[in-house]
């Protein structure tokens, strides 16, 4: 993916155009903190090396023009009467973040080239890269100065409404303010955030993907966030002050227990989490990455045995990477039920952990995994 290739094929598409404003935005990996954001609580996610790059400029008229290079497609819409595309369903993310702008502003016809490199269907995050470079896009193409915090909100609405996918804001906010070099401690009820360096001078990230496509992702993802809101009207009796789990703690425990099956598991994940992302924040700053790597482990226990959210084949790719020595922790990361998970692994078991994966992974599953080196990135950003 590059710059001149992109500037290139707007120049051939949109050959009357003026020149383009280009943006990226990262996918992002969770580090710790799943299934927490939309339970007011607290995660722990870094934005990775890679994007979704958008190119676009503005018309005279009210016509939105996209071009797609990955899909070698185009999609086209008016801004005065437009609907969700069945055709091109990438287009509803641009789509969505137009018609949220729309709701308090005017916006001019556009031309969008895009291209990106995130994995799709793996759970990096690439709709929600495509909804902040998106909104990012607009804001600068149109001089506006909606802040970044109205910007995030506004993806996340333009999933949550248009796209119709109840996602939290974890996603949307790293992608628009990861830092390169950090990761991002994030209180999604307050949207206070702090960016934590990662003292990963003598350890790797490294994302597995599992080659499983979430298939079950929507309709359990939403099941999941029932619950939780059904285990919240459950406690009040006991806890009458209570509006989110994040509002509950460990101390909680023995209430929680009392809870009907399902629910006791899925509201335990939830408050065990939250704690393991307080604790892994301080254990991070402290550069205590073998404690950091046993709370990814408990985490992803904790989303296998109580909040089921995980598949056999992450499970396989987590106990194959607990099996290597040099491994702090691994756990799935995002939604879950296929997609990609995460690992920390000192730097000389790298070589070691990659031949156990390609290897091991292949012969139990049938399926070739892929690694990706990630680093810590930059969010979002207008590049020239
Ligand atoms: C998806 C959602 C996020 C978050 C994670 C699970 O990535 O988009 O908001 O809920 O799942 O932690």
């Amino acid at each position: 993916m590059n710059l001149n290739n992109l500037q290139q094929v707007f120049k051939e598409i949109f050959p009357d155009a003026t020149d383009p404003v280009i943006v990226q935005a990262p996918g992002r990996v969770n580090l710790i903190g799943e299934h927490t954001d939309y339970n007011d609580g607290f995660v722990l996610p870094m934005a990775i090396n890679a994007h979704i790059l958008l190119a676009g400029s503005v018309r005279n008229d009210s016509e939105v023009h996209i071009y797609s290079i990955d899909f070698q497609a185009k999609s086209t819409f008016n801004l005065k009467n437009f609907i969700f595309s069945q055709e091109a369903p990438w287009s509803n993310y641009i789509r969505g973040v137009c018609a949220m702008f729309l709701e308090f502003t005017e916006l001019k016809g556009m031309n969008i080239v895009l291209q990106g490199d995130i994995p799709q269907g793996a759970g990096l995050s690439s709709s929600a890269a495509l909804e902040v470079g998106t909104a990012l896009l607009i804001r600068n193409l149109h001089g506006l100065n909606t802040d970044k915090i109205d910007l995030i909100k506004l993806a996340q609405r333009a999933e949550n409404e248009f796209v119709g996918v109840q996602c939290g804001i974890m996603d949307q906010f790293i992608s628009m303010l990861g830092k390169a070099g950090h990761a991002l401690f994030l209180d999604c009820r307050s949207l206070d955030y702090q960016l934590v360096p990662a003292p990963f001078t003598e350890a790797k990230i490294m994302v597995v993907n599992s080659g499983v496509k979430r298939g079950l992702v929507d309709s359990e993802y939403n099941l999941r966030r029932e619950q939780c809101q059904a285990a919240v009207e459950a406690l009040k009796p006991l806890l009458p002050e209570i509006t989110a789990l994040r509002d509950v703690c460990l101390e909680h425990l023995p209430l929680i227990e009392q809870l009907p099956g399902e629910l006791s598991k899925r509201a335990r994940h939830v408050v065990t989490e939250n704690q393991r992302v307080l604790d892994a924040v301080e254990l991070f700053k402290a550069g205590n990455i073998e404690a950091f790597g046993r709370l990814m482990n408990e985490s992803h226990a904790s989303l296998r045995d109580d909040y089921q959210v995980s598949c056999p084949q992450l499970d396989i790719l987590v106990e194959l990477a607990q099996s290597v020595p040099g491994t702090f922790g691994s756990r799935m990361t995002g939604a879950g039920f296929g997609g990609c998970t995460v690992t920390l692994v000192h730097n000389s078991s790298v070589a070691k952990l990659t031949d156990v994966i390609l290897n091991e992974y292949y012969q139990k599953t049938g399926i070739m995994p892929k690694i990706y080196p990630y680093s810590p990135s930059d969010g979002a950003k207008q590049l020239n």
